[in-house]
């Protein structure tokens, strides 16, 4: 029988973590929250403005944070993450893995630009990202938790978005296929999947839609009738979860998928 606290379990402090694509939206969230339960987290991201704030604004409120320019599709740039992980923070014990793109495209138009582009960052990196903090979560010795952020999409198949469909459904099977291999080494490695979050990403999107002469209004009622909650997730939706698997309360889970979707999935 355990006796950690409550306060125990959510406890991070002297936890080193990463969170790819952190400098906005669900990943600014995720980095927040981690930090706020005390664990050092190293933002990567490829928009270091952005990412330079987000430290600021944890600084700010006492938690430790750094940045590194780091794009999820690159195996060197996860490497040089990991190593700046250690350095500042001594050790990594949590990846989160949130980088991604979705951009809208009918399967008849979808380019092989677009098509690479959405796999190699959003089912490449997490390969790449992975791998490169599992080394260093096995060659250290005191395992490690490892959170994607794949869909509700990864589940279940949505227009104009094939490429981003085939990405995160593959990335649900990697948690997976990971998840039995690394158990060994006390990994553990689940994955979320969000329904609609409203972030940059998402607003960007709104605003195409709207320039390309479709009704946004039109567009959101359809959606949120499907949604029991009625409402958008906010990143905190989301990064709340996070947190649960990355902390000790989540300490026998491994190769989950958790719905994060106000019960869209019901409808
Ligand atoms: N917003 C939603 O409705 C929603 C729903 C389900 C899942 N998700 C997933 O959540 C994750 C975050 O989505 P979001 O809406 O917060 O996105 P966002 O566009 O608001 O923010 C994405 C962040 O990732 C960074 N980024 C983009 N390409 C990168 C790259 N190659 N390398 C490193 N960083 C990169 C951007 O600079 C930005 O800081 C994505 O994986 C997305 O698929 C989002």
């Amino acid at each position: 029988m355990t006796t950690q606290t409550i306060a125990q379990l959510f406890d991070l402090t002297g936890k080193g973590a990463i969170v790819t694509g952190a400098a906005m939206g669900i990943g600014q969230a995720i980095a927040s929250r981690l930090a706020e339960a005390g664990a050092g987290v190293m933002i990567t991201d490829i928009n270091p403005e952005a990412a330079s704030q987000t430290v600021e604004q944890i600084m700010a409120r006492g938690g430790k944070a750094r940045a590194i320019h780091a794009d999820a599709t690159s195996a060197d740039d996860a490497n040089k993450a990991v190593e700046a992980t250690v350095e500042s923070f001594g050790r990594l014990d949590i990846l989160v893995n949130n980088a991604g793109i979705y951009p809208f495209s009918p399967i008849l138009e979808i380019s092989e630009e677009m098509w690479n582009k959405v796999l190699d960052i959003n089912l490449k990196g997490v390969y790449s990202y992975s791998q490169a903090a599992a080394r260093e979560m096995v060659r250290a010795g005191h395992g490690g938790k490892i959170v994607n952020i794949a869909s509700m999409e990864g589940l279940h198949p949505r227009e104009q978005l094939a490429a981003y469909v085939a990405s995160k459904g593959g990335m649900i099977m990697l948690t997976k296929a990971m998840a039995l291999e690394l158990a060994t080494h006390n990994i553990l490695i689940n994955a979320i999947a969000p329904g609609g979050v409203w972030t940059p990403g998402t607003e960007a999107l709104a605003r195409q839609t709207e320039a390309s002469g479709i009704p946004l209004e039109g567009a959101m009622d359809t959606y949120m009738a499907r949604v029991p909650l009625g409402r958008f997730a906010e990143p905190d939706d989301v990064a709340k979860v996070v947190l649960f698997l990355a902390s000790a309360a989540a300490d026998y889970m491994t190769g989950s998928v958790l719905l994060v979707d106000g019960g869209f999935q019901l409808s």
